[in-house]
């Protein structure tokens, strides 16, 4: 109707980085995340008819489900797979609710590149459920949110741990363990990190599984590895907490190491690696799933430009970036 604004909710969620532990949280160690300021945007608003339309900037794609079945619009029809998971947690939000019937116009801009061990599924799953609870007008608590997003997670994971929905909703630096939860760590300094994305894409799910049958083809070597990278999330927390970033520098190299044994790094991430090493970084390592993705580099304050400079012209995209403290947020518009 003219002159009557729709309503509609919006809500962001950051991306994320893991400073320690990766991988081997899937089997039970603690690891250590922390939330950056690249972030998911979805706005919500309800549509007159059935359609659960759905469009995202970043896949260049827009289609509509109707009962699940999805008919593209713009962008690749494969679409359909990246765009799922989104459908599928709002019809069960739908669902929740009652209204099995109603529409939704559902649109999604992330500045955080894909498949790239940054967290964006999760973190554009947990935008979507607030921004539809808010717009639904459902009390959906940040606990319920972090495990609503299981439901996609699983979809597109396998078998994912929870720390990138858990980042992506509290915010922060965490530590995380499987069967303990998570904590909030208190860091007494900035954690300045230039990451630098391979623009390699690679599937979480299999690189999951990739650790998986090391570890039941090699089990005693895997366990020592195992917990050796307990060890090193236990001292990078201690380190954060003292602010002592040489020492989280030093722990974050151990930890790439383990990476390097499980055969998750390849030529290009070690060159960035190297690149940000050599240009003074405290320390540098694959973050997430790796096999492609992205690296980290440890900073100190101010030699961030210099550290992206290096890794571009080794031909790694960089982004500096920031602590996010406070996850996702939504509100009506
Ligand atoms: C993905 O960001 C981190 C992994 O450890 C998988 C997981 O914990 O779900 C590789």
């Amino acid at each position: 109707m003219e002159g009557v604004r729709q309503l509609r909710a919006v809500a962001t969620a950051p991306a994320k980085v893991i400073l320690t532990g990766e991988h081997f949280v899937v089997m039970g160690k603690p690891a250590i995340a922390m939330a950056v300021d690249l972030y998911s945007r979805v706005n919500v608003s309800k549509r007159e008819d059935l359609a659960i339309h759905v469009k995202s900037s970043s896949l260049k794609a827009s289609g509509s489900f109707y009962s699940g079945k999805y008919v593209p619009e713009t962008g690749p029809a494969d679409a359909s797979k990246s765009l799922q998971p989104v459908h599928m947690i709002a019809s069960h939000l739908l669902e929740k609710m009652g209204l099995k019937d109603q529409g939704l116009q559902i649109e999604i801009n992330s500045s955080i590149p894909l498949a790239a061990g940054l967290g964006s599924s999760a973190s554009v799953s947990v935008s979507v459920i607030a921004a539809l609870s808010k717009l639904l007008g459902l009390k959906t608590s940040r606990e319920e949110t972090r495990e609503l997003a299981f439901i996609p997670e699983r979809i597109v994971h396998g078998k994912p741990s929870g720390i990138d929905q858990t980042t992506a909703t509290y915010g922060g630096v965490i530590t995380f363990s499987r069967d303990k939860g998570f904590e909030a760590v208190n860091a007494k300094r900035d954690i300045p990190i230039v990451i630098g994305n391979t623009g390699i894409a690679r599937s979480t799910g299999e690189q999951v599984m990739k650790v998986r049958s090391i570890s039941q083809e090699r089990p005693d070597e895997f366990n020592e590895i195992a917990s050796r990278a307990g060890e090193i999330s236990a001292r990078a927390k201690e380190a954060i907490e003292k602010g002592e970033l040489g020492r989280l520098g030093e722990l974050m190299n151990d930890n790439h190491e383990l990476l390097r044994w499980l055969d998750l790094s390849n030529t290009k991430l070690e060159e960035l690696i190297s690149a940000a090493k050599s240009t003074g970084a405290l320390g540098a390592k694959l973050t997430g799933a790796g096999g492609g993705g992205c690296m980290i580099a440890l900073v100190e304050p101010g030699e961030e430009d210099k550290v992206a400079d290096a890794i571009a012209k080794s031909g790694g995209e960089p982004f500096t970036v920031k602590t996010d403290r406070e996850g996702v947020k939504a509100w009506l518009e």
